[in-house]
């Protein structure tokens, strides 16, 4: 049977080795760096592996990323050119996003920043009330983790949009798309979301001027990824007061590096890029599917446009 390589930076290689293992009891499952015979391996499942690194695996078929994003994968220029990419595509994956999102949007919609300043100053005040359905939430990405997200917080009653590629049709979501659409639907929101991948188009799609077409006093919201933000524009619109809040999850350099004006930021709130973190239990059954698929000259599910990029 041919051989799967395994590697992660976070993802615990016994537990997935056993995950898969329990399916596919043969299974030849090797972990970087013990590849053996490179000629070997037909299934890569991997998470920024040095790039480089797949060029002398001459049999290789399919690389599937270790998480929904797959821009670790493109870093490297020397990519088999025969070997499909794919991706996880998984529920578990998308409640936990929603639920990351939903806090953070709940947070700022209920004015979490300003009571959290009033309680450092044993202030006992109380602020109007914010009206839900008045609140614009936009939700840059529409996919798999987007979608979900929209949807979920267009229950409880905001007034929510999202902005993709091409036009979504998701219940009470108005979509805006495209290029032409992207400053009509930053004009419109007032707690904006990222769920974009990272592409050569989405890089640094956050900056001075998007900024500044949101409303004055909107909240940013990060969880695609760190080089989607120009770090220092937004810094510029948080200090000058246009932009009231950020929460982020992703970073340019991870781990965020100590000195970095986020941490100390009173307006920011960083968390360790877990807002939707991989899971064995919930997307073995799929990548299993995917090594039978592959190993049988079949395509796998959640396949990624080279092209495109995601
Ligand atoms: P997905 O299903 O591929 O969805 C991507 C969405 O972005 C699609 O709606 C797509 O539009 C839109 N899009 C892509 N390029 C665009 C462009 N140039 N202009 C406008 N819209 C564009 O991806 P996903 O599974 O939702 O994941 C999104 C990202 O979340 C991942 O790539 C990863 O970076 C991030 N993520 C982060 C965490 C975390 O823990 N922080 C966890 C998982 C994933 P179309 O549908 O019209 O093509
Ligand atoms: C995590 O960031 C992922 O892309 O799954």
């Amino acid at each position: 049977m041919p051989a799967v390589l395994f590697h992660s930076l976070n993802e615990s290689p016994v537990e997935w080795g056993a995950a898969l293992k329990e399916r596919i009891p043969d299974l030849d499952f090797r972990v970087w760096p013990d590849v053996g015979d490179p000629k070997d391996i037909e299934f890569a499942l991997l998470w920024a592996l040095p790039p480089g690194s797949l060029v002398s695996m001459s049999n290789l078929r399919c690389i599937c990323s270790l998480g929904q994003g797959v821009d670790h994968v493109f870093l490297d220029p020397d990519l088999p050119p025969g070997a499909k990419i794919m991706r996880l595509v998984d529920p578990w994956m998308a409640r936990a996003m929603s639920e990351w999102m939903l806090l953070n949007i709940l947070r700022f919609h209920r004015q979490g920043l300003e009571y959290q300043e009033l309680e450092r100053q044993r202030l006992w005040k109380v602020l109007p009330a914010p009206e839900t359905s008045e609140r614009r939430v936009g939700v840059l990405g529409l996919g798999a983790l987007g979608g979900d997200t929209a949807s979920k917080v267009a229950a409880l009653g905001f007034d929510v949009a999202g902005w993709s590629r091409t036009r979504k049709l998701i219940g009470s979501v108005e979509s805006f798309h495209g290029e032409d659409q992207l400053e009509a639907f930053l004009n419109r929101t007032d707690i904006l979301c990222c769920l974009l991948p990272l592409t050569p188009d989405t890089a640094g799609i956050i900056h001075v001027d998007t900024l500044a077409a949101l409303p004055k006093g909107a909240f940013v919201i990060n969880a695609g990824r760190g080089q989607h933000v120009v770090d220092e524009d937004l810094l510029a619109a948080l200090d000058s007061g246009h932009i009231a809040g950020a929460a982020l999850d992703v970073f340019h350099q991870e781990p965020l590096p100590p000195e970095h004006p986020f941490w100390a930021h009173p307006k920011v709130q960083v968390w360790p890029h877990v807002s939707a973190q991989s899971n064995a239990d919930s997307a073995a059954a799929q990548v299993t599917d995917a090594i039978v698929k592959v190993f049988a000259g079949l395509d796998p599910n959640n396949l990624v446009d080279r092209e495109r990029q995601y």
